[in-house]
């Protein structure tokens, strides 16, 4: 079955493409445009705070449980699912465990394109001069603008399904693997460089003290259902592309080592995004930490357009924005893809061409809620707002449930401590008590309380 698998897919050449390949989809618009925006929204430090506790409690199992997962089905999500279920014996409905991440990718995807378009049309923005000397109103106008052309969003939404579809028709591993390899490390020196520059010009000591102190006050059940949906969704969690990436790793290294290594990373950056955006929001007149979406488009022009060469290094940021987001996009459409190759012998341009077609459409949706839709909401809520927040903080967060009972509870020890590697027993242990106990726990609470609150006392 494996060999079948690498004919029909390819595979990784070692641990360390793996972890590049999965960093990759980890680190995307998640990192650098949500996490800074919804922290802003949710009031700051406490909300950073259990978004950490979540990366940790939850996040850091269930990818465990989802590498392991895919490795061991070496499948598409779906068929992964099917492999182990029927091996052990286990009823089919554990399956949906597949089917619901394949869904939820084909849907983040639908509006991940609009959002990393705008990063495309930024690129150009950032050339040609309009932002020079921009502040934060000049900033916001100008986004506003971009905002209310929906022609505009179209094409740059179009453009960019067109770059992952080539890339995924192009097959994964040779076309990301080469482009994550040179670009993450030159995103991260430019984080550095913004993060030195936004402390030297902006209010940092606002900054630090708006994510990093504790405000009770601040803390909200919603809040705390965010921040739960996001560590799921900055870890591409719950949908199958960390379980399809599994698929192809190396038979023995050790996947807890593994998993810790990519949540680092994917952690870091987002830290250093939120301290490279917040002091010059602090420092400019007209930017509010709660401005949501628009946040890093509005604030980072700034940086850039005041900046000695500024206009250049935007340029060049936001393009690796966009390869952030691209090497993510990719990874939501490969689960649906891989299985349509599997199970319904299709080849793999067609398969990219309906599941790319199928997610451009829904994301015309989000297209029109930001201008001609924008009075259509539901509970104040938007197309787009509630697109993200039933993927992000709904769908996510189930499927995440379910693979820690699947794992946790109705997979035998002995099958699953084989299939995790080479951790030290201990670390295993504690692994799997996190995943029966804790992570279930958390993820049921935060998620009924949090959708109680949501719904019936907002
Ligand atoms: N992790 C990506 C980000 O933070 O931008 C988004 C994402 C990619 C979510 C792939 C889910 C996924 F399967």
């Amino acid at each position: 079955m494996g060999d079948s698998r690498e004919r029909l897919h390819g595979t990784w050449a070692s641990r360390w493409t793996f972890i590049l390949a999965a960093t990759g989809s980890a680190v995307g618009l998640g990192n650098i445009w949500k996490f800074p925006y919804i922290a802003g929204e949710n009031g700051g430090g406490a909300f950073v705070l259990m978004y950490l506790a979540c990366i940790l409690l939850v996040g850091v199992p269930v990818m465990m449980a989802e590498v392991m997962l895919g490795r061991k089905g070496r499948m598409s999500p779906i068929n992964a699912m099917r492999r182990i279920t029927r091996e052990a014996g286990l009823h089919g409905r554990w399956n949906g465990i597949g089917w619901m991440g394949v869904v939820a990718g084909v849907l983040i995807l639908s509006y991940y394109a609009v959002i990393a378009g705008w990063a495309l049309y930024y690129v150009v923005k950032m050339s040609d001069g309009s932002l020079q000397g921009a502040s934060g109103d000049e900033a916001a106008r100008q986004f506003a603008a971009l905002l209310g052309d929906p022609g505009t969003l179209i094409f740059c939404q179009t453009l960019f399904m067109v770059l992952t579809m080539g890339v995924v028709v192009a097959g994964v591993v040779r076309g990301l693997g080469v482009a994550v390899r040179t670009l993450m490390p030159l995103l991260f020196v430019l984080l550095v460089v913004l993060l030195v520059y936004s402390a030297r010009q902006g209010d940092f000591a606002a900054a630090v003290d708006f994510l990093f102190s504790f405000r009770t006050e601040s803390l909200t059940w919603t809040g705390v259902l965010v921040s739960l949906g996001h560590a799921f969704f900055t870890l591409s969690l719950g949908m199958g592309a960390i379980m399809a990436y599994g698929a192809y790793m190396p038979e023995h290294a050790p996947i807890g080592k593994t998993v810790i290594t990519i949540a680092i990373l994917d952690t870091l950056v987002a830290l250093m995004a939120g301290m490279a955006i917040f002091p010059i929001v602090f420092g400019s007149p007209g930017v509010e930490p709660n401005a949501g979406p628009s946040l890093m488009f509005q604030t980072l022009p700034v940086i850039f357009g005041n900046m000695p060469g500024g206009l250049f290094f935007g340029a060049l940021f936001f393009v690796l924005v966009s390869v952030a987001a691209w090497s993510s996009s990719i990874s939501l459409i490969e689960p649906g893809v891989a299985w349509l190759i599997e199970s319904k012998g299709m080849n793999r341009v067609t398969a990219n061409l309906l599941l790319g077609f199928v997610a451009w459409l829904i994301g015309l949706g989000t297209v029109l809620s930001f201008n001609v839709w924008q009075g259509y909401t539901l509970g104040g809520d938007t197309f787009f707002d509630i697109m993200d927040f039933f993927t992000a903080s709904v769908m996510l967060p189930l499927t995440g449930l379910f693979i820690a009972i699947f794992v946790g509870w109705i997979m035998k020890p002995g099958v699953v401590f084989e299939a995790l590697g080479d951790d030290a027993p201990r670390t295993l242990q504690a692994w799997r008590f996190i995943l029966r106990y804790l992570s279930p726990l958390a993820i049921g609470v935060i998620f009924v309380v949090g959708l109680y609150n949501k719904f019936f006392l907002a």
